[in-house]
């Protein structure tokens, strides 16, 4: 299907002819389509008169950027010291298990959950530590994690 992109034109005229805006740009794409698409980006260069091969090196290079549709609720696992000496790895494991994600798989089949790692989410002394979107849990076990997913499940009458 082909994707809209009737809701960018603003970001067009807005960053039109600047300089140094793919950052901003890219950023304010992602936050109205959700992700950054090839056709997305085949648009940003067509529109911007940018290199696609210039717009997709930013795409790729900076974490913040999705280039895949992600789930309706980000789930954030911290691999920084404090939590992988406290077994971030037994819990990411065991969301993968509840989310029935494969290897290489980040994101649910009915498109509710996206699993990601990050560095550090500042609150150590809670370890092990995950965040789901704007929520932090703390001082987890991978047995407590089905139970934290089923609230998000339950809200969504699954
Ligand atoms: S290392 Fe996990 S919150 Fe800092």
């Amino acid at each position: 299907m082909e994707q809209d992109f009737s809701q960018l034109t603003e970001s067009i005229k807005k960053y039109r002819g600047k300089p140094g805006i793919l950052i901003p740009l890219l950023q304010e794409v992602q936050q109205i389509m959700g992700y950054l698409s090839k056709d997305t980006m085949a648009y940003l260069s067509r529109e911007l008169d940018i290199p696609a091969a210039e717009i997709y090196g930013v795409a790729t290079f900076y974490s913040m950027f999705k280039l895949k549709p992600q789930g309706k609720h980000i789930i954030r696992v911290c691999k920084g010291t404090a939590c992988h000496v406290s077994n971030a790895d037994g819990i990411k494991d065991a969301l993968k298990t509840a989310l029935e994600l494969e290897d290489g798989e980040d994101t649910t089949s009915d498109m509710l959950f996206t699993l990601t790692e990050v560095a550090c989410l500042g609150c150590c002394s809670l370890a092990p530590v995950i965040m789901i979107d704007d929520t932090t849990y703390g001082k987890l076990s991978p047995d407590g994690i089905s139970r934290i997913l089923e609230r998000y499940a339950y809200e969504e009458g699954k």
